[in-house]
């Protein structure tokens, strides 16, 4: 197969779909790798990189797009691009088609066939590539929590660690799926005092199993967590209602409860943050004070460590993709069950009943799809 990786053109976008690792793999499976100049710079990856693994550098995404039979991407295709995209073409990339009226109709309207990394499934019930990207998030929200701490930046000036003599900050991270896991990990391994709060017992007592000694853990009645807020230093929102937006769990009218500089990282910010106050910032603006508390709600977090990002996204994405390079992507999904629930899009029809409903459109099976 011609498998094809153009450059992110989405603002803030320093990932690349595929790395020099996975450029090499595919070759080594006997298909050709195009990939558009300077597509990995962004994450540290030069072009000799790829024709080091055995990849051919072209100069514009247009070339890439006419002559490849499958794009390998990261983010959703912008509008120009969807304008590339022919009938027969595989795309597979994170695409979040239930909000994005405009993008859903240009797939279909396209005729290529979509598979969305975001709704790829495992054994266990997870989604295997939208958790790397919970992992980096989640490791990143105590460093970034940390920085938001430092008195310079309008915190409490509390060290995550504390010194000989002086306690550490206490930090309390809501929701303990894999963003909460990993952030209290970092957190405790910072030396912090850390508490990780859920509303599932099955997942309190495996953190508890797994983790008791290295942090605390405690359920989120309303009670619960407003009394751990009002103690803590460093407030980390990982909690998702899938499908829903995120709650509110801590409310205006209780920030001048808690203490005075005190910081929140809304990792939940992507489902509408799980604060009242928060809203969406930027890596280049990533801070704000709402009553001496401040807020850090960036909503693409791993984007600030881009090559750390792209390699764990590869690394998940790899497999599935060899597989569709290698069987081609309805044997592919004929074969994995998992990597079918991925298809949103084929031959101008949606594939995913989540998206239909969200829109308003008709949606047919992705088992009738693929025989088509
Ligand atoms: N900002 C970013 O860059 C970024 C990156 C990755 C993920 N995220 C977001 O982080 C959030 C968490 O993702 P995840 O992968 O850890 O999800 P997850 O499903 O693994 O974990 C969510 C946890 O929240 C718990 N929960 C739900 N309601 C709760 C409540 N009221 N109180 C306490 N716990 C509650 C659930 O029981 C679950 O254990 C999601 O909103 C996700 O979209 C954001």
């Amino acid at each position: 197969m011609i498998i094809g990786c153009p450059k992110e053109i989405k603002p803030q976008e320093f990932r690349v779909g595929l790395t020099p690792n996975a450029a090499r793999e595919a070759v080594s499976h006997g298909h050709r790798v195009l990939i558009e100049t300077n597509a990995g710079a962004g994450a540290g990856f030069e072009d000799a990189d790829y024709t080091a693994a055995g990849a051919e550098v072209l100069q514009t995404a247009a070339e890439i797009f006419a002559t490849t039979e499958m794009i390998v991407k990261v983010k959703e295709p912008q509008a120009g691009e969807r304008k590339m995209l022919r009938a027969g073409q595989v795309l597979f990339t994170y695409l979040h088609l239930a909000p994005d009226p405009d993008q859903t109709h240009d797939l279909i309207a396209s005729g290529a066939t979509c598979i969305a990394y975001e709704t790829v499934t495992d054994d266990q019930g997870g989604l295997p590539l939208l958790a790397p990207m919970s992992e980096v998030a989640g490791r990143l929200a105590p460093q970034v929590g940390a920085w938001t701490l430092q008195k310079a930046n309008g915190g409490r000036g509390v060290l995550m660690g504390g010194v000989p003599g002086v306690g550490p900050a206490r930090v309390v991270v809501i929701g303990g799926g894999v963003v909460g896991t990993h952030a209290a990990k970092i957190a405790a391994g910072m030396g912090a005092d850390v508490t990780v709060l859920d509303r599932s017992l099955a997942r309190l007592r495996y953190l508890d199993d797994v983790f008791g000694g290295r942090f605390k853990t405690s359920y989120a009645s309303a009670g619960n967590t407003l009394e751990l807020a009002q103690a803590a230093d460093l407030i980390i929102g990982a909690v998702l209602i899938p499908g829903a937006a995120a709650p509110k769990l801590i409310s205006r009218a209780q920030l001048s409860t808690l203490k005075p500089g005190a910081a929140l990282v809304d990792v939940a910010i992507d489902q509408g943050g799980c604060f009242e106050t928060s809203k969406a910032t930027t890596h280049s603006d990533p801070i704000y004070d709402v009553d001496g508390i401040m807020h850090y709600c960036v909503a693409n977090m791993p984007g600030a460590v881009a090559r750390t990002s792209t390699i764990a996204l590869g690394n998940a994405t790899m497999p599935f993709m060899l597989a569709l390079a290698d069987k081609g992507w309805r044997q592919a999904c004929l074969d994995d069950p998992h990597l079918l629930n991925g298809l949103n899009v084929h031959a101008g029809q949606l594939t995913y009943y989540a998206v239909g409903k969200a829109l308003g459109l008709d949606v047919i099976s992705p088992t009738v799809a693929i025989r088509q």
